[in-house]
């Protein structure tokens, strides 16, 4: 039997009696799918039957109030997809004559509705074809087909609705999109998958070759770092001050100037950051700000403020890594690109 058969067999036989499962209307599709969004299946039901016994119908919705829809939303979290469910609701009445769109290209022009909720409703109301692809889909198609490639990289998308696509080729798609997803919430499931008992072991590339617990792979997000550099120019009549960068860094072995690091965006006027230049140069100096520029490299943002100091600085030995050169002899140094490009700009 091929995979989508026992997929299909198996949800006949193990499907659970879901309050949106024996309708194809698709306002009330919708409205479970926005809900299921947000929660597991077991915590969206008494929200879904709290919302259709307030909101029968889409007209009913769209008379709503947004603190009526708010509060039955209450608990949910991300209260936009609230209010966007009541802005949905009230384009609908205006521009379907309050029929609720079925068709996954109308669908997917709705606010808050995404590729997956387009091809939920379009299936499930109106029975077309279009593959769902949601994280139990990917689960079950990455461990049974062995999809190593990730599947947030743009390549594992498209592989992912490639496969699904094909595989509801010649299926009922209503249907088989829900055995699908169901098969992924209770059989191939993330953690302890019920592997002993199921339909398609023999035929699972990841069962077969003890990756059940590595598929599918997901591509973790590289946090962002957000950083502040604060650079102090001081230019005398033939010479300025530099720095060379250490290793451990940004730019190592690159020459930059004089610089304090701060936890977030400073200005002259901030005592604390006052106390920083004081300590950094052993006097009082007197500041202009020349540049702000943002900096964007690929685990971090760097916002640069360069600062000029104006009186002259001889003789600076307060830290031995920062150096008074001849200005000619600094343009010649390695720099990073954000100090070359001010360089072009401010120092002839
Ligand atoms: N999760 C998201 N949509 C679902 C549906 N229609 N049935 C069960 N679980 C779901």
């Amino acid at each position: 039997m091929s995979f989508q058969l026992e997929i299909v067999k198996w949800y006949l036989d193990n499907k659970r009696d879901l309050p949106w499962r024996d309708t194809t209307d698709p306002y009330v599709i919708w409205l479970s799918e926005i809900i299921l969004q947000q929660t597991r299946v077991e915590q969206g039901k008494p929200y879904f039957l709290k919302f259709l016994e307030n909101f029968p119908n889409v007209a009913a919705f769209a008379n709503a109030s947004e603190e009526q829809v708010l509060k039955l939303w209450q608990g949910l979290g991300y209260y936009s997809r609230g209010r966007n469910m009541l802005y949905t609701a009230r384009y609908v009445m205006e521009h379907y004559d309050a029929r609720f769109p079925t068709s996954y290209h109308e669908l997917v022009k709705l606010k808050g509705v995404g590729n997956y909720t387009a091809a939920a409703i379009s299936s499930f109301s109106s029975n077309e074809r279009q593959a769902v692809v949601d994280g139990n889909v990917y689960r079950v198609l990455a461990r049974y087909f062995g999809v190593e490639e990730p599947i947030n990289s743009n390549l594992g998308q498209k592989m992912f609705a490639e496969l699904a696509k094909e595989l509801i080729a010649d299926q009922e798609p209503s249907v088989y999109n829900q055995a699908i997803m169901e098969f992924g919430a209770l059989q191939c499931k993330p953690k302890s998958p019920i592997c002993g008992e199921c339909p398609i072991q023999v035929g699972c590339y990841a069962f077969k070759h003890k990756k059940v617990d590595q598929l599918p792979i997901k591509l973790k997000k590289v946090k962002i770092r957000k950083r502040w550099f604060n650079y102090f120019v001081s230019i005398t009549d033939d010479e300025i001050l530099t720095k060379q960068r250490m290793p451990g860094d940004v730019w190592q072995h690159l020459y930059d100037f004089p610089l304090i690091e701060t936890e977030g965006e400073v200005s002259i006027a901030n005592d604390e950051f006052r106390t920083q230049i004081e300590n950094l140069f052993g006097k009082r100096l007197e500041l202009r700000v020349l540049e702000s520029k943002k900096h964007v490299l690929t685990h971090q943002i760097i916002y640069v403020q360069f600062f000029a100091i104006d009186n002259y600085i001889v003789n600076f030995n307060q830290h031995a890594e920062i150096k008074s050169v001849k200005i000619e002899a600094f343009k010649q140094l390695p720099h990073p690109k954000i100090i070359g490009d001010f360089i072009e700009k401010h120092i002839d």
